[in-house]
């Protein structure tokens, strides 16, 4: 196909060599298809901010840091420069994300480069080469969906264990390939340590694939699995392997020790009592 004009700079620098089709056009980005050399990659064109939706939202970017201190005060003043350095920084959030990630062993399209806006990547493919579908397009029977949620489960953590919350994790932002599910869609990806919001947004993540599984394996809705793994993380006890069990006790009140103390006491006495009276009746 003609290449678009966001794409014409890869082709002029050589990146790209040809557009072959467009994969989809989503809220906040445009993806294609392109021929680099003898391999089919991935195309990400993201769009304009102000053709974007909701996760512009300082939600996202807060804690975010820029490389230096005038970019920092020229995006606190909102000047057109300003906007610049916002802009890329937040197109450029993905690509580190997804550099991270994978360095992390989290399964993530491999990322090859980040030019002029757009974002060169591994095209997930299915067993034919055909884009892989999204975890939203198939149906699962309920053991594929313990299995695929456990493996989510997992890679949540291994997210957090490098620092990273995605934020719009969901069905419709993981692809399955043959070997399984592959999380996509970062640039909203949130500093754990650096953002408020983090566990707001892990939570809300956790909840989305219990959700989602939950339709094909019911008992999979009432796992608490956010909490698990953040409560582990505050306490910087959270590992790729930790072991999980997806229950986790709110405790509301303080532990009353002296009232646990005497029922401890009571039941030794009342058990105290019993062999005696056991011991009364054998003789
Ligand atoms: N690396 C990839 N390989 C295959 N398909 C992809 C890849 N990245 C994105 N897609 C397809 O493009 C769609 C939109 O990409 P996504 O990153 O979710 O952007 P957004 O949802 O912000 O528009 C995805 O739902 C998926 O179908
Ligand atoms: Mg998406």
């Amino acid at each position: 196909m003609k290449p678009p004009k966001r794409i014409e700079p890869l082709i002029q620098d050589g990146l790209v060599d040809e557009v072959i089709r467009q994969l989809m056009s989503g809220k906040e980005a445009a993806v294609f298809v392109v021929r680099c050399g003898e391999e089919v990659r991935c195309a990400k064109v993201y769009k304009e901010a102000n053709k974007r939706s909701f996760r512009q939202s300082t939600d996202y970017t807060e804690g975010r840091k820029v490389k230096n201190s005038r970019s920092a005060r020229a995006m606190e003043k909102g000047t057109s420069y300003g906007r610049k350095v916002q802009e890329e920084a937040w197109q450029s959030a993905e690509v580190d994300a997804l550099y991270r990630l994978a360095a992390a062993g989290v399964r993530v399209p491999k990322p090859y480069n980040f030019h002029e806006g757009v974002l060169l990547m591994e095209l997930v493919t299915d067993s034919e080469g055909n884009a892989a579908p999204r975890l939203n397009d198939l149906l699962l029977t309920a053991e594929l969906a313990r299995e695929y949620h456990h493996i989510l489960i997992t890679q949540v953590v291994r997210m957090l264990c490098a620092g990273i919350v995605h934020g719009d994790l969901s069905e419709y932002n993981v692809l399955v390939d043959s070997e399984g599910p592959v999380i996509i869609d970062l640039p909203q990806a949130i500093d754990a340590a650096a953002n408020n919001q983090a566990s707001k947004m892990l939570l809300r993540d956790v909840e989305n694939l219990a959700t989602y599984f939950g339709r094909f394996a019911p008992e999979l809705l009432t796992t608490d699995y956010g909490m698990e793994i953040w409560s582990l993380y505050q306490k910087s006890q959270l590992r790729p392997e930790s072991v999980l069990t997806g229950c986790f006790e709110r405790i509301e009140k303080p532990v009353d020790m002296n009232g646990v103390m005497r029922e401890i006491n009571d039941t030794l006495k009342e058990e105290e009592a019993r062999q005696l009276y056991r011991a009364a009746m054998a003789r």
